[in-house]
């Protein structure tokens, strides 16, 4: 039915302003469909996707020859797409569904709630949900921690950080100390801000000048180390170490804080040796620096303890978290932090000027806490200490290929690093990454049954991270599919 039609006899259709003429015909296709109630499909999603939408950190022009990926359902830790392919969701959406796609329990408290409360802020007022959530978020949390800033997403929360770092600064006497520093290739966001404190240059660069006063100091690619050292706590002290040198360089009363993650997620997987948080956290201390611990990825199970920092004791003084406390299926972000940096606003006319519409919608903590009950009943966090030996194991089986130069990684978040030579290191060239990487890997992989990430934001590598509801059987599927298209990318490197 034509719109001008449909608008005459369907009363919502009045609603629907009318087509300029100069509407593209997908556009009119997708529109008029739905408005008729109509099936839409594939061919439909295709064609106004390429036309009218733009996607997160993706380079477009492929879609130009060939169709995007359009991920229709979830099921557990299935995915499921327009074209009707099944692949293993081998990086939980984006770190984020950790108990698994589409669980009735998250559904049924979502609609709970907004029949009962859809919608209040944080802004001067309350609601109960933010309140249940806090309490229940801080019985999981490090030890000193005493108080939740909601935010909707990982760069809300460093964000946040960042400005309460300054603001607590200001407010007891330090008033210089406004400086961060964080490590070189980690991801730690995308706003002005966050941004800054990412340590990713491509990334930024057509966005310079952004926030001054952030600097970089090393992370722990131990794969990687700059020379030898006698074994890995050395090099954790080295690294460490680094950070006293950042610190001293910028002059101690001028840094506010420092953001790591308690495993790197950019550049694959970076673990740290007991001694290089230990370390960390006595320079933090020894200088007033403020220790932010990133677990956007790593929080609510994915290392084998609810967070990174207390599995890795890194005794942070903010701690970032997001993604899985809904386990994606609603948009939220908790940032934890200790009492001291809410005593400052305890009296008087002190203000945090800073907020977010959504950050603590009640929807979403809501949510939080039906996942947190399935966390507890289903005891996910065990889940993974006790299988992440064996899907470590499992991905090790992958070093019989020439292409596997190293494998690294803890609980359910592994990363496997592709060499042109074991023996030497020797890592791709750019376009050999290019090539393979984005001209070959991902596809070759979601064709294979496998949705994961191939990256090469540091030296190439697939990440996995997938739900923390599978087991052995899963690990085993993961490493066949590996196995068959790394053999094929050898293959397609020395061609
Ligand atoms: C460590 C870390 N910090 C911050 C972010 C940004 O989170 P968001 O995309 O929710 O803003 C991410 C995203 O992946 C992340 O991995």
């Amino acid at each position: 039915m034509a719109i001008s039609q449909e608008r005459k006899t369907n009363p919502l259709a009045r609603l629907i302003k009318p087509r300029k003429a100069k509407a593209s015909s997908a556009e009119l296709k997708l529109f008029e469909a739905m408005q008729a109630g109509k099936a839409v499909g594939d061919k439909m999603w295709q064609e106004a996707a390429k036309t009218h939408t733009w996607l997160h950190f993706t380079r477009h022009s492929p879609y130009n020859k060939i169709d995007m990926t359009i991920i229709e359902r979830g099921e557990g830790h299935y995915l499921i797409d327009s074209k009707g392919r099944k692949v293993i969701d081998g990086l939980s959406g984006l770190f984020t569904c950790n108990a698994g796609h589409a669980r009735p329990e998250l559904a049924e408290a979502a609609q709970k709630q907004m029949m009962e409360l859809d919608f209040m802020p944080l802004w001067s007022y309350h609601h109960p949900r933010a309140i249940e959530l806090a309490e229940r978020l801080l019985s999981y949390a490090p030890e000193g921690m005493t108080r939740i800033f909601f935010t909707t997403g990982g760069t809300e929360g460093v964000e946040s950080a960042w400005k309460i770092a300054k603001q607590y600064f200001r407010m007891t006497g330090k008033p210089q100390k406004h400086k961060v520093i964080s490590r070189m290739t980690a991801y730690h966001g995308t706003s002005h801000g966050a941004l800054s404190i990412t340590g990713i240059p491509a990334f930024k660069q057509m966005f310079e000048p952004l926030v001054p006063s952030a600097f970089r100091v090393p992370n722990t690619n131990y794969y990687r180390a700059p020379h030898e050292f006698k074994n890995e706590d050395e090099f954790g002290i080295w690294a460490a170490n680094r950070l006293e040198e950042a610190i001293l360089f910028e002059g101690p009363d001028t840094v506010a804080a420092f953001f790591v993650e308690p495993i790197q997620n950019a550049g694959g997987c970076f673990t740290a040796p007991k001694s290089y948080f230990k370390r960390v956290r006595e320079i933090c201390t020894k200088y007033d620096v403020i220790l932010v611990a990133d677990e956007t990825i790593t929080g609510y199970g994915r290392t084998g303890e609810m967070f990174g920092s207390i599995r890795y004791d890194i005794q942070p003084d903010m701690m970032v978290t997001a993604k899985a406390i809904t386990s994606g299926a609603q948009p939220l972000g908790a940032l934890f932090l200790k009492e001291k940096f809410f005593e400052p606003f305890k009296e008087g006319t002190a203000t945090l000027a800073h907020g977010y519409t959504f950050g603590g919608h009640p929807v979403a903590c809501a949510v939080a806490l039906a996942n947190l009950d399935i966390y507890d009943r289903e005891k996910i966090v065990d889940n993974v200490r006790t299988n992440s030996p064996v899907f470590r194991k499992t991905l090790e089986k992958l070093y019989d290929l020439p292409i596997v130069g190293n494998v690294r990684g803890d609980g359910y978040f592994f990363a496997v690093e592709l060499v042109k030579d074991k023996k030497t290191k020797e890592t791709l060239t750019g376009v050999e990454a290019e090539k393979l990487l984005r001209g070959f890997l991902n596809t070759a992989l979601f064709d294979a049954g496998l949705y994961c990430r191939a990256d090469d934001r540091g030296d190439p590598v697939i990440q996995l991270a997938p739900p923390l509801t599978i087991g052995p059987k899963e690990f085993d599927e993961i490493e066949q599919i590996l196995r068959g298209v790394l053999t094929e990318a050898w293959k397609r490197l020395n061609s």
